[in-house]
């Protein structure tokens, strides 16, 4: 089996290209940002502070999380129930932040995410999966972009969906989330010493996408 580790700050473009280039090389894709927004919505569902970790933690064992693919895009179930939409507000992602700090919270869903490359080809994107997820894979990429990049992205995205964001709350929420997932002590954001860096900054979404599947085509072959 194959797999490739995608790692990367919020907004780089990890989703996007990794979808892109599960296509093109007919692996699954994983999103394990899915996993850790799901837990952050089972607090949002509980009424539980994501900040006081023995209260999440005591939730977790009746917290039934798993991924199915439908037509090859991964769907996310919270006990369940389909929750693939609910997890991407705003309020979803800074929760997943929180909770994402919490060791047992990271432990929780470290089989999940492993058992997939123990049967598939798989290209899977996170935060820790070069370092902790997959130490072995056998291509890691590091993706990140500048957070001014990543803020103007990140309204663009919102208002191709007709939503309005205001850039400075865009910026500040990135920075804060940036430092939050660099600075836990528990499996950090940080490139794996063989990984590939790739500033997307100034690359375009096709540009990107072009490099990283040289990358993943160099070193599968
Ligand atoms: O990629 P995302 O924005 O959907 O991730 C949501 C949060 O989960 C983010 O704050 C970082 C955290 N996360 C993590 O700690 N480890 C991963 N492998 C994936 C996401």
């Amino acid at each position: 089996m194959i797999a490739v580790a995608i790692d990367g700050p919020a907004g780089a473009g990890k989703s996007t290209i990794a979808r892109r280039a599960a296509l093109e090389l007919g692996f699954i894709y994983v999103d394990t940002g899915a996993l850790y927004r799901a837990v952050g919505l089972a607090c949002i569902k509980n009424g539980i502070d994501p900040s006081d970790a023995p209260k999440v933690v005591s939730i977790l064992p009746k917290t039934d999380i798993s991924i199915v693919f439908f037509n090859g895009e991964q769907h996310v179930l919270l006990n369940d129930t389909d929750v693939s939409d609910d997890i991407r507000t705003e309020k979803a992602s800074m929760t997943a932040s929180l909770v994402s700090q919490i060791p047992q919270v990271r432990d929780f869903l470290l089989d999940l995410q492993r058992n997939f490359s123990k049967t598939e080809n798989v290209i899977m994107d996170g935060r820790d999966i070069g370092t902790v997820v997959l130490p072995n894979a056998q291509v890691k990429i590091f993706l990140t972009a500048s957070p001014e990049v990543r803020a103007k992205r990140r309204v663009l995205q919102l208002k191709e969906k007709g939503e309005y964001a205001d850039y400075d709350t865009v910026l500040e929420d990135i920075v804060k989330r940036d430092y939050n997932d660099s600075h836990r002590e528990t499996a950090p954001l940080k490139a794996a010493e063989n990984a590939v860096v790739i500033d997307t900054s100034n690359l375009t979404l096709d540009q990107t996408a072009e490099k990283i599947i040289t990358v993943i085509k160099e070193n599968i072959v």
